[in-house]
């Protein structure tokens, strides 16, 4: 099946025949619905006992937020906001994780207040604050415990999350003696087991395979101190192939929940609990841009267009590279740096890139830009808020 947003006529279409100003966002619903579908299937034939939390960080449009409830995920969050605007889109609280290093005091009150399902702490100074603030509330807070299992996750060093100079998650022989000797004084928190989550963007499934060999062995090593555990969390990570997404639209989930469920000797003696974010999302979303300009320098060819790293940041702040296209229907083929409009040198969408010639007034469509893409866009240079469609 061609989904519409790899449909260049439909979407040419869309923007010219309905007058729509870009740069705007567009999500293909249908590619978001068999995407959702296909994790939560790979889910149920790999797990007895399994559960996604959506990572809304990637996208928080309540559209997609209705979806993860539609296949029973639960959310992931990592702020207030976020646990507010799952709850306004009736994610029940017992359905919401929440995760982060810097946790305000409003926040905990808001997570204690509403009675989610777990805290992820990432450092024993936040569950002696989180067991005040609940003991004034004379509430019990969940929590499991971030750990951070020293991994590389083979991914850009700034999405990776779980090895030891990463602000991330606790050491597990810190988190074996805090369990040990310190969790009982702590008599608001009630702990109920681990979280992961080592990095984002992974295509090696080697990353996934070393994380479940981990948990194997720290789980060992808590039954064997009689520490019980309820929940694991193995986050979120799973990556998408930014280079053909017409050809990958949706992720292998399968060989993503495999690795864990044959590798996971402790499957069936606990619940299980995925983040993802990104491979729910991204390959539903292009940005489509106008050209604004064509500018020929001694050295280069610059393709000047409407959106910027204002609507996708991604390029300027991890060397990412979208797929993009021109739909000119030139025949002359061209290299270009596509770059945005606003007062930065690093706003650079593409660099080097061979497009049909393309000039003023015709549309270009960044690819893979339904996660990480209007969640992280800015107003700077004070321009507007690029709008959302579905289609
Ligand atoms: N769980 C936790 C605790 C996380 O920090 C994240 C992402 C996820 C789950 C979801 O990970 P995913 O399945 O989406 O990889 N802005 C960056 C990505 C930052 C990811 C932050 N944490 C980018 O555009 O590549």
């Amino acid at each position: 099946m061609t989904y519409k947003i790899f449909n260049n006529k439909y979407i040419k279409d869309f923007i010219t025949l309905d007058n729509k100003n870009t740069p705007c966002y567009i999500y293909d619903t249908s590619l978001l619905k068999d995407t959702f579908h296909a994790a939560y299937k790979a889910l149920n034939e790999n797990f007895n006992n399994a559960h996604i939390h959506y990572a809304i960080k990637a996208n928080t449009h309540p559209k997609i937020i209705e979806l993860a409830k539609e296949y029973s995920m639960g959310i992931d969050c990592v702020s207030g906001g976020e646990i507010l605007q799952a709850l306004d889109n009736k994610i029940p609280p017992s359905n919401i994780v929440f995760a982060g290093v810097g946790k305000t005091n409003q926040e905990i009150d808001i997570a204690l207040e509403k009675d989610i399902f777990s805290f992820n702490c990432e450092s024993i100074q936040e569950i002696e604050v989180i067991n005040e603030r609940a003991r004034n509330k004379n509430k019990i807070a969940s929590i499991c415990i971030r750990i951070n299992p020293n991994i590389d996750a083979k991914t850009h060093h700034y999405i990776s999350t779980g090895q030891f100079d990463d602000k991330f998650g606790i050491a597990f022989s810190t988190t074996s003696e805090f369990l040990q000797s310190q969790l009982g004084e702590f008599k608001n928190i009630k702990f109920i087991g681990l979280h992961y989550h080592v990095g984002s963007q992974i295509l090696d499934r080697t990353v996934f395979e070393s994380l479940t060999n981990t948990v194997n062995k720290h789980f060992e090593t808590l039954l064997n101190i009689g520490i019980k555990i309820e929940h694991i969390n193995f986050g979120g990570g799973l990556g998408i192939d930014y280079t053909n997404p017409s050809q990958n639209p949706i992720v292998d989930f399968d060989n993503y929940f495999e690795t864990f469920s044959k590798g996971f000797k402790f499957k069936n003696s606990v619940q299980i609990h995925f983040e993802l974010g990104r491979s729910l999302v991204a390959q539903s979303g292009i940005i489509v841009s106008n050209v604004l300009f064509n500018k020929t320098t001694h050295l280069t060819n610059f393709l000047i267009i409407d959106a910027g790293m204002t609507e996708l940041i991604r390029p300027a702040l991890y060397q990412a590279k979208h797929h993009i296209e021109s739909l000119s229907i030139n025949k002359n083929i061209k290299k270009y740096h596509v770059v945005g409009p606003i007062c930065e040198s690093s706003d650079i969408l593409a660099k080097n890139i061979e497009l049909p010639e393309t000039n003023r007034n015709d549309l270009i469509v960044i690819y893979s830009t339904g996660a990480y893409a209007k969640v992280l866009s800015s107003q700077y240079n004070l321009r507007p808020s690029a709008s959302e469609y579905f289609i």
